[in-house]
């Protein structure tokens, strides 16, 4: 049994978060914190789904800070998985800004503990001119991007097939790969 940390952002395909990975890592019999950003808490509290990851995982959602008197509310991660990740995070993440909870704990576990990573983007995102580098430092960190054409192919804005699910086999493919490693 380990600590899998899931981190989610304000991206398409949030509401999948809870049936497509926490669910599955549940059952292979993982602890599952859950973290988020403030933006994608506002949308998981939308459709219910704060309650819903609390009650599945045992464990609050977290997204705001603790109060320094405070003791954390979850364990220690073994392995991070943040998926899905916006445009927004993957280049704070980069740059090594933790301007919140979900970002703070990927920062400080950046290189130290196995990460992977979905940037849940699309063509526009990856035209901006700094994205490639942020991909590259992430790489260099040790990151196990899930990217690319074969497993998620860049579409124009609003022009993906519509129904398009995220990848999650392939993200739980690579988390399974860096527990047994
Ligand atoms: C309905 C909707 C869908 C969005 N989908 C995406 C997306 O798939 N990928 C992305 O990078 N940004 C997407 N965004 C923009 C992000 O939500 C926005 O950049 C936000 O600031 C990200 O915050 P976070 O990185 O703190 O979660 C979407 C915004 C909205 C309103």
């Amino acid at each position: 049994m380990s600590v899998v940390a899931v981190v989610g952002c304000a991206a398409g395909g949030l509401e999948t978060l809870l049936d497509g990975l926490v669910r599955p890592l549940i059952e292979e019999g993982h602890i599952v914190p859950v973290v988020v950003t403030p933006a994608a808490y506002a949308w998981l509290v939308d459709i219910g789904h704060d309650a819903t990851i609390a009650e599945v995982t045992g464990l609050p959602l977290r997204s705001a800070a603790r109060l320094p008197r405070e003791p954390s509310p979850h364990p220690a991660p073994d392995v991070l998985v943040g998926a899905p990740m916006s445009a927004n995070s993957v280049a704070k993440l980069a740059l090594g800004i933790g301007d919140n909870q979900a970002l703070t704990l990927l920062c400080e576990n950046l290189t130290v503990r196995p990460t992977v990573i979905f940037p849940r983007v699309n063509a526009a995102h990856a035209r901006q001119p700094s994205w490639a580098g942020h991909l590259a430092a992430l790489r260099s960190a040790g990151v196990d991007m899930v990217y690319g054409e074969d497993v998620w192919p860049l579409y124009e804005p609003r022009e993906a097939p519509s129904g398009r699910g995220l990848p999650w086999n392939a993200v739980l493919a690579r988390t399974r790969a860096l527990l047994s490693a």
